[in-house]
């Protein structure tokens, strides 16, 4: 990221609404929008504490600031309508990709009407794209969307990724090894640590090279995990039981090598 971008950009630690509004108020009239992963899923996965995400949406309804929920991870995975739908906070902008593409290359923005209506043809500004509403992408989305408006699919993933925690939280129990899982709906992910994690500067220096051995034994035993502790792990409705017990017994080898 060059320097000269990132001068336009304030971070604040997730979860800590003190430090938001702490930096909103020395910056008073200068903050344009406030982005964020409504469930972090760039750090493993990581909830919002109960109160975070409605503070955010006070603080920006005090100041005029855009809130802008990016809901790539979220979208349709956490719940039909993403994390918005499961806090109940909505965003003046939302950010999708991933499942509304069913598969294929796909990203979308949309929000308040007052915002969508300075896009042109009504509004002034541009935004096009080569593959922008790609006719191929859009059908793959739209049948997405249709499997997942079935009676039950939620339900169905809740229920995978249920006994997907309970088993992997058996795993790491009868090795000794001490993890804290943290899962919402169909996203997960397990820190190699005994402490909850609640933001970045949580996660233990020696965490992710525990992740990284146990990482290299599964993919050994044939689970192929994302290559990174701060990624989150997914569930799938084409995940079967004999899938995730074949899962827990590589992970049972995996947490005992280490
Ligand atoms: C939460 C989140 N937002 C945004 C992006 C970026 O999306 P894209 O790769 O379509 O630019 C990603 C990519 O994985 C993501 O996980």
């Amino acid at each position: 990221m060059p320097a000269d971008f990132a001068k336009h950009t304030l971070t604040a630690t997730y979860n800590d609404l003190a430090e938001t509004r702490a930096l909103v108020a020395a910056n008073k009239g200068e903050i344009a929008c406030i982005i964020l992963e409504a469930i972090a899923g760039n750090m493993g996965c990581v909830a919002p504490k109960p109160g975070f995400l409605e503070g955010l949406r006070q603080l920006c309804n005090e100041e005029g600031i855009i809130l802008i929920i990016d809901e790539v991870m979220t979208g349709f995975r956490v719940a039909f309508g993403g994390a918005q739908e499961r806090y109940g906070v909505r965003g003046d902008l939302v950010c999708l990709g991933k499942i509304i593409g069913g598969g294929l290359p796909v990203g979308a923005f949309g929000g308040k009407r007052e915002i969508m209506e300075k896009l042109s043809p009504e509004g002034g500004v541009y935004q096009a794209g080569t593959l922008s509403g790609n006719p191929l992408a859009m059908s793959a989305g739209i049948a997405t969307l249709k499997l997942l408006k079935e009676e039950g699919f939620y339900a169905r993933i809740e229920e995978k990724s249920a006994y997907f925690e309970k088993g992997m939280r058996q795993a790491a129990t009868a090795a000794g090894v001490p993890t804290s899982l943290q899962r919402v709906g169909g996203m997960f992910c397990t820190y190699f640590q005994a402490e909850e994690v609640f933001n970045f500067a949580d996660v233990k220096a020696e965490t992710p090279k525990i992740f990284a051995k146990f990482f290299r034994t599964m993919l050994e035993e044939g689970i192929n995990l994302a290559p990174s502790q701060y990624e989150a792990g997914f569930m799938s409705i084409a995940h079967s039981t004999a899938d995730l017990d074949q899962t827990f017994e590589a992970a049972a080898k995996a947490f005992k090598a280490l």
